[in-house]
This record gives structure tokens, C-alpha cells and sequence, in this order.
């Protein structure tokens, strides 16, 4: 197989040495430049001569195109100044193509345990941040696969990882600071995924040079199989985007989706629901409505009943009758799970979502709508979000709250978006719910809050708890 390093450059000096605007020197480089990328980047055929002076519409105004919707810009088929911006950023060496890809001819791995070993240093970090930096990286793609790796002192390695300056044996040399930063190649034996960095740049553990961190995770990505994505968030997008804060990184579902197509997702964690193998599952017990431990799993309007959701029934409760009805989940939704997580309505949309695990449905009356079940990182969330504790959607301002453990995400409803910004701290925006939440709901334009038996009347302008009730008050008990 052929050995593809893939190169990301950092073309900094030449984003200083190119003006935007065109003084008539200043633009005949920016064409030579320009020209230069499309042929790198977008397979422009070399003998396109001068075109940018071109007005019509012929090949190189369509691979301008091309690349301005690859990298998220405006299509405009013209220079402007954030086209020119956008390619001085740094990036790597390789071409672009559509959504996350992997290498001509799929390599990938063909066995889940992979060794490492860091076979010399770079002069500018301690080896201890270049240590932690490599575990972080590969930690990322860890936590999303069946991978695992451990690390190795000496012999071959799977990943062999080393600092070099200019030609280090591989016929593809470094070339001194800037440009290239450092190379990977995809799985397989040899060095096949190995990933080199340029000695010649400035590693660093924040952003003020090259983060070793955010490059090292892109690269091993590489060295897992994966290729360039046009998903700006996506940590496989060919553009170096030093984050400003490093804390918060995370891998972009397009990354996830990308490894895990070569992969698979994680094995069950231990905190999944295990079948008990020994005794003999217990029937679940028919909850009594006015137990005073009554707890429930999930609470959802719908139609302007509520639900209140308990291992396998439910009660629906419509203001109009004293008594709720109490039925079993499967008799309206023979398909739904028992014991779910969390529910919420959307009532402009008369839809109810219903969260179990990472799967959740949407059920109009009492049908599940087609499509469903979906995975809950579709909405956004991170890959360590492996279930949500309880939902609500705001119909005034039609975003939804998420709520698992002590954090909540804000989703956009109007634009199927989660919003940036989140998880926050729930005690921070809900003062006074301070206990983990079973479930919520709104009624009267207040919140009301589950936790255990007790359940917690919140109100939203004012910021606080309002009344402490038992979570079974609204069963005249
Ligand atoms: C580190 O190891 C690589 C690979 O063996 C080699 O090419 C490079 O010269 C070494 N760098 C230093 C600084 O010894
Ligand atoms: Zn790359």
C-alpha cells in the first residue's frame, strides 16, 4: 500500500506577505498564490493560465466556488477579501473533499488495541506536556471507539511518534519553521501510522504558537484512518483553528460519525443497564399513585394533558377529570421503551420527544413519527452525554432545556440547533434546584421540577423556587 503522509502546513508567513487589496504587485502574488491553492487543494489543472482575470464562468471560477462552499464561505465564484482570509489560515497539506472521509481504499485498523510510543522529544515543552499532550489526544478518539492504547518504551509500535527537522528518512521532508507542521500516515504496518512533527516550529501547550494538543489529535486522527472533513467544526477540518479556549474542545459529531464508521461506537460503560442473570428479573412493581415515595421518570404535556411517565405506565392527567387515567406505555406506543429518561412537548410542532439512553422518538398522538429512534448526539450533545436526566421546551421562546446531572443545554427548536454557550451550570440559572432532576414540565408558566418524591415549583421570570411539593400533588391524593 502506498504511504500517505499527511501534511499540515502553516502558512502564516505568507498571509503577512500578501496584502488583501490589490496593489498591482500585491495582487499578482495573491494570484500566484491563489492559483497555487486551487492546484493544491481543488485539483485545478496546473495549465490554467492567469485566470482569475477571467470573467466568465469556466473551470476556475467553479473550483472558486467549490471552495468557498467547502469551507463554509459565501459562494461567490470571486475573490473577495474573507475568501483570500480564509485560505492564508493554516491548514493541512491535503486535499479537500465533502463530510468526513477516509483514505482511498477505506485502512483502518484491524484490531481494537493499538500501541504508542513517543520515540524523542521536542526541546520546547517539558516531556511530561508532551506525554500529556499525546494521551489527550489519543484519549479523544478513546473515548469515542472500541480503541484503546497504551504505550510502549521501546520496539515498534503501532504509532511511532517523533520530533524531526528537515529530511528524516521518509521522503518527505520538513521545511524549517512555518508551512508544514507535521505529518501522518494512515493505518497499517511500518511506518504506516506514524505521526512526525516539525522540530523547527514552536510547540506549545496553549495557543500562542502551534498546540501540540489540537495537531497531535488531528494527526492521530489521521494515523486512526480518518481523512479531511468540510465540517468547520469538525476537528478533521483541514484549516489549524487554535482554539482560544483549549478546556473546552471537543470532537465535532462529524468526527465521531467519521471514526465510528470505521470503528463502531464505545462498548456498553459499566453504568449502562445491565439484565440481571441470576435472579430472575423482578416483574416490575405497579406503582401505586399515591405512595408518598412516588417518583417519576419523566413528565410531559401532550395536547394539553400531562403525562407523568413510571417504569412501564404512565398516568395522563387532563385538567378537565379529577382522576388520571393510568395505562401501560405500550398499549398507545408498543414500540417505546419502559422506563424512559425524559419527555417534552413542542406544541408547535404537536410533537413529544421521548429520551432513553442515547435514542429518543418523536410521537405525534399516538404515532411515532418515521425516522425514529434517533441518536441524541444528533442534537448536539458531546460524546460523554450518554443519557438525559429530564427535558422541557419553552413555547413562549421555543427553545428547549436539557438537563443531565448538574448541567444544562440550551436547543434551539426553530432552528434544530443546540446553542453555543452550553452545558451550564443548572444551580447557576435554576437557584434552589440543587438535587439531580428525575423530570420537568411546565404548567401555568411555571417549571416543576422532579427529584425523588419531592418536586420543586420554579419560576422562571423570577428566578426562584416558589412552592416544595410531593412529586404526586397533582394526583388529588
Ligand atoms: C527522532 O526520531 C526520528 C525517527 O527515528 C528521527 O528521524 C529524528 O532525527 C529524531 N530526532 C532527534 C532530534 O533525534
Ligand atoms: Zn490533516
Amino acid at each position: 500500500m502506498k504511504s500517505l503522509p499527511i501534511l499540515l502546513s502553516l502558512s502564516v508567513a505568507v498571509c503577512s506577505a500578501y496584502p488583501l487589496d490589490g496593489t498591482a504587485r500585491g495582487e499578482d502574488d495573491s494570484m500566484d498564490f491563489v492559483q497555487q491553492y486551487l492546484e493544491n487543494y481543488y485539483n485545478l489543472a496546473k495549465d490554467v493560465k492567469q485566470f482569475v482575470r477571467r470573467k466568465d464562468s469556466g473551470p476556475v471560477v467553479k473550483k472558486i466556488q467549490e471552495m468557498q462552499k467547502f469551507l463554509g464561505l459565501k459562494v461567490t465564484g470571486k475573490l473577495d477579501s474573507s475568501t483570500l482570509e480564509v485560505m492564508h489560515k493554516p491548514r493541512c497539506g491535503f486535499p479537500d473533499v465533502g463530510h468526513f472521509s477516509t483514505f482511498p481504499g477505506t485502512p483502518k485498523w484491524m484490531k481494537t488495541h493499538l500501541t504508542y510510543r513517543i520515540v524523542n522529544y521536542t526541546q520546547d515543552l517539558p516531556k511530561d506536556d508532551v506525554d500529556s499532550a499525546m494521551e489527550k489526544a489519543l484519549k479523544v478518539w478513546e473515548e469515542v471507539t472500541p480503541l484503546t492504547f497504551s504505550r510502549i518504551y521501546q520496539g515498534e509500535a503501532d504509532i511511532m511518534i517523533s520530533f524531526a527537522v528537515g529530511e528524516h528518512g521518509d521522503f518527505a521532508a520538513f521545511d524549517g519553521p512555518g508551512k508544514v507542521l507535521a505529518h501522518a500516515y494512515a493505518p497499517g504496518p511500518g511506518i504506516n501510522g506514524d505521526a512526525h512533527f516539525d522540530d523547527d516550529e514552536q510547540w506549545t501547550k496553549d495557543t500562542k504558537g502551534a498546540n501540540l494538543f489540537l495537531i497531535a489529535a488531528h494527526e492521530l486522527g489521521h494515523s486512526l484512518g480518518l481523512y479531511h472533513s468540510a465540517n468547520t467544526d469538525a476537528l478533521m477540518y483541514p484549516l489549524y483553528n487554535p482554539l482560544t479556549d483549549l478546556a473546552r474542545f471537543r470532537l465535532s459529531q462529524d468526527d465521531v460519525n467519521g471514526i465510528q464508521s470505521l470503528y463502531g461506537p464505545p462498548p456498553a460503560s459499566p453504568d449502562d443497564p445491565v439484565v440481571p442473570t441470576e435472579s430472575v428479573p423482578p416483574g416490575p412493581e405497579t406503582p401505586t399513585m399515591c405512595d408518598p415515595a412516588l417518583s417519576f421518570d419523566a413528565v410531559s404535556t401532550l395536547r394539553g394533558e400531562t403525562l407523568f411517565f413510571k417504569d412501564r405506565h404512565f398516568w395522563r392527567k387532563s385538567f378537565r377529570t379529577l382522576e388520571p387515567e393510568f395505562d401501560l406505555i405500550s398499549s398507545f406506543w408498543p414500540s417505546l421503551p419502559s422506563g424512559v429518561d425524559a419527555a417534552y412537548e413542542v406544541t408547535s410542532k404537536d410533537t413529544v420527544f421521548i429520551f432513553k439512553g442515547n435514542q429518543f422518538w418523536a410521537i405525534r398522538g399516538n404515532e411515532i413519527q418515521a425516522g425514529y429512534p434517533r441518536d441524541i448526539h444528533t442534537l448536539g450533545f458531546p460524546p460523554t452525554v450518554r443519557k438525559i436526566d429530564a427535558a422541557i421546551s419553552d413555547k413562549e421562546k421555543k427553545k428547549t432545556y436539557f438537563f443531565v446531572e448538574d448541567k444544562y443545554w440550551r436547543f434551539d427548536e426553530r432552528r434544530w440547533s443546540m446553542e453555543p454557550g452550553f452545558p451550564k451550570q443548572i444551580a447557576e440559572d435554576f437557584p434552589g434546584v440543587d438535587s439531580k432532576v428525575d423530570a420537568v414540565f411546565e404548567a401555568f408558566g411555571f417549571f416543576y421540577f422532579f427529584s425523588g418524591s419531592s418536586q420543586l415549583e420554579f419560576d422562571p421570570n423570577a428566578k426562584k423556587v416558589t412552592r416544595v411539593l410531593k412529586s404526586n400533588s397533582w394526583f388529588n391524593c
